[in-house]
C-alpha cells in the first residue's frame, strides 16, 4: 500500500486577467501549498473502489480521485484497478483546492503503483484536462500561474509563514462566483508587480474574487471584519473561498461551528511527493 498526503493550497494574490470565450477566466495567480493535508491510500485492485472518511463527500465517478484514475489509464494504457481511501480534513466549497490536490496526488500514486509510466511533466500536463487546478500541485509547491490555472511558472521557496486558515460554516461554489465576477471591480495591480512585491520580501496580499465572492454570500465582508478585528494584519480568501487565510498575532475565533486551523507553508522536493519535514 502507497500512503501519500494531499495538501491545501492558498492563492498569495489572485488577479483575474479577462472573461474567455469559452466561459472561463485568465488569471494571474500565486499559489502556495500548506501544511493542511488530507491523506490518501492506494492499493492495486480487481476493480476501482473509493472509500472516504467524509460520508458527505460523492465517492462515484465525479470525484475527482476517480476522474484522476480514469485520466491515468487512458493516458498511458495501463489496465490495472486501484483500491483507495480519502482522510478527509481539507474543507470542500472552501478554495483550497482540496479536490485538485487529490487528484494531483493519485495520478502521482497511480504513476508509483505502475512502475512510472509517465513522467510528473506529462502526469502535470494531463491534469489541466480535468481541473485548472490541478497541474499546480506537480510545482514544488510555490508556482505563478496563469491562463485558467493550468500554466505553471515554478517559483523559488518563499521563507516559511505561520497562518491560520478559518472557513465559516457554509460553502462556496466555484463556478457561481466566478459567474458573480464584474471586470471593473477589480483591484488595480500589475500582477508581476505583484509577484516581485513578493519576491522582495514586500508582500502584497489581494484576491479579485473576494468581492464576488461576499455578492454571493454577503455575510462572507462581516466574517472577514471579525477576523481583521482578531489582529491579524493579513486576511484575505483564498481562491473561490469560502476560507480566509490570516497571518499576524491574531487570535481566530473559537467557535465550535468554525473550521480554524494553524498551518505553515509545505514544499516538495523534486521526485518526491510532498512530506512533512521533521
Ligand atoms: O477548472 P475547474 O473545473 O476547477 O473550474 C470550475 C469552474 O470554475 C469552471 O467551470 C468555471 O466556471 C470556473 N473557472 C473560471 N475560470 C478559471 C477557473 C475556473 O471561470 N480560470
Amino acid at each position: 500500500m502507497l500512503s501519500l498526503i494531499s495538501p491545501a493550497k492558498i492563492n498569495l494574490f489572485l488577479h483575474i486577467a479577462g472573461k474567455r470565450s469559452d466561459g472561463y477566466h485568465n488569471l494571474a495567480s500565486l499559489f502556495q501549498t500548506i501544511s493542511l493535508v488530507d491523506l490518501l491510500h492506494f492499493s492495486i485492485h480487481d476493480f476501482d473502489i473509493l472509500t472516504c472518511s467524509d460520508p458527505s463527500l460523492p465517492i462515484d465517478h465525479t470525484n475527482l480521485v476517480l476522474k484522476a484514475v480514469n485520466l491515468f489509464r487512458r493516458k498511458t494504457g495501463s489496465l490495472l484497478c486501484f483500491r483507495i481511501h480519502l482522510e478527509k480534513n481539507i474543507p470542500y466549497q472552501s478554495g483550497l483546492g482540496g479536490g485538485s490536490s487529490n487528484a494531483a496526488t493519485t495520478l502521482w500514486a497511480l504513476n508509483q503503483l505502475s512502475g512510472q509510466l509517465a513522467t510528473p511533466q506529462q502526469l502535470a500536463l494531463w491534469s489541466a484536462e480535468i481541473g485548472s487546478d490541478i497541474p499546480f500541485f506537480f510545482s514544488n509547491g510555490t508556482a505563478y500561474c496563469t491562463g485558467k490555472g493550468e500554466e505553471v511558472r515554478p517559483l523559488n521557496y518563499f521563507p516559511q509563514r505561520a497562518l491560520w486558515i478559518v472557513k465559516p460554516v457554509d460553502g462556496l461554489s466555484t463556478p457561481m462566483v466566478y459567474r458573480y465576477v464584474q471586470l471593473e471591480n477589480r483591484i488595480a495591480f500589475d500582477p508581476e508587480k505583484s509577484l516581485q512585491s513578493f519576491n522582495n520580501g514586500n508582500p502584497h496580499y489581494f484576491n479579485d474574487l473576494e468581492t464576488a465572492a461576499f455578492t454571493v454570500m454577503p455575510s462572507l465582508k462581516e466574517f472577514k471584519k471579525r477576523l481583521i478585528d482578531s489582529g491579524f494584519h493579513t486576511v484575505l480568501m483564498t481562491g473561490s473561498g469560502s476560507a480566509f487565510f490570516c497571518i499576524g498575532e491574531g487570535v481566530p475565533p473559537l467557535n465550535d461551528d468554525l473550521f480554524c486551523r494553524s498551518a505553515n507553508f509545505l514544499y516538495r522536493e523534486a521526485d518526491k511527493w510532498y512530506t512533512f519535514v521533521e
